[in-house]
């Protein structure tokens, strides 16, 4: 029976930083569920679309996931070209259509707190996947369930600082100004090489993708003469691309100049394990089953956490990477 809401109330639940949401299922005020589907618990998923390996493993695991066996309807709705507009449109589509939740995968950080008000307002729960909002208005959402970027970022850093005990030159290659992850990248690599003697000397976007990484690296290394110890690149694909532009430099990756990336996804596990990369940290993207554990926890009214933490590992050697490569599971 598609969850009927009596909105109860929001409990901000400070001590624990949870929200618990008072659902009660009551019989079903029909709604537009087509004959047959009625069981079914209907998701509304704002998703981004196609924008790399790591997004496509992602949301896979998404729709692998909330499939009607389990007792979900998902209705995914990608981005139009990672447009924001087309995902406010999808997210109020959702609302308008009374979903029984939002899942939100957001382009943009800032932008949001009209259409989660509304979504509020309809007593439709949303849960961020991955990305968040700025400003964080966690009342605004159940939780976020992601990798803690900061975390991620701060552990390659502090590989960096140690790996380059005298310094050296790095540049870093970001993801799109305006999506949160990018910020808190950049937060948590400062608060470890902050006072290093490592010295940055650029830093610029090249969107999550392997051909701007390669282009972006060409340039920069010829700005800076080749004299580039390091590169932090904020997702595996930007990492890849710096690689090539570096060989093509008449460099050698991993040994004059050291690439970190962000995600683990294959081709950059394989990459490490070749040599071409030197530290890759994952970003696990597989948590399907608990964004539907959170589900579930919601639409009973159980509390959940405002912040999910997804375990994610880090991989600094040929030899690390050799021992996963065959179970790795994107
Ligand atoms: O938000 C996660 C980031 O988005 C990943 O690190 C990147 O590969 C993806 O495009």
């Amino acid at each position: 029976m598609s969850v009927q809401r009596r909105f109860t109330k929001f409990l901000g639940l400070a001590a624990v930083g949870a929200i618990s949401i008072g659902l009660a299922a009551c019989s079903s005020g029909g709604g537009s569920a087509e004959a047959g589907d009625d069981d079914l618990t209907t998701v509304g998923f704002v998703a981004v679309g196609p924008e790399g390996a790591w997004r496509e493993a992602n949301e896979k695991n998404i729709q692998e996931t909330f499939t009607k066996d389990a007792g979900f309807d998902l209705k995914y709705a990608p981005a139009t070209n990672l447009d924001q507009k087309s995902q406010i449109d999808a997210f109020t589509s959702f609302v308008d259509e009374g979903v029984d939740v939002i899942l939100l995968s957001a382009t943009e950080a800032s932008g949001w707190e009209d259409s989660l008000s509304r979504a509020q307002e309809a007593e439709i729960p949303v849960i961020l996947l991955d990305r968040g909002i700025e400003p964080d208005d966690t009342s605004l959402y159940v939780t976020r369930i992601a990798p803690d970027n900061v975390e991620v970022a701060k552990e390659v850093g502090a590989w960096a600082v140690e790996t380059f005990p005298d310094g050296g030159n790095y540049i870093t290659l970001e993801g799109p100004a305006g999506v949160g992850v990018v910020n808190e990248r950049n937060e948590g690599w400062d608060a470890s090489v902050d006072g290093s003697k490592l010295v940055e000397v650029a830093a610029q976007t090249a969107n999550w993708s392997a051909e701007e990484g390669k282009s972006v690296t060409e340039t920069l290394l010829k700005a800076n003469g080749n004299d580039i110890q390091l590169i932090f690149a904020q997702n595996d694909e930007m990492g890849l691309g710096a690689a090539q532009a570096v060989e093509e430099a008449g460099l050698k990756p991993g040994v004059d100049v050291k690439i970190a990336t962000i995600d683990g996804t294959a081709a950059a596990m394989e990459a490490l394990a070749n040599g071409q990369l030197s530290y890759v940290h994952e970003y696990n993207p597989l948590f399907g089953e608990t964004a539907l554990d959170v589900v579930e926890k919601t639409l009973a009214g159980d509390s959940v956490e405002s912040y999910i933490i997804v375990p994610s590992e880090a991989f600094d050697s040929p030899e690390a990477a050799q021992a996963v490569l065959a179970d790795r599971k994107y």
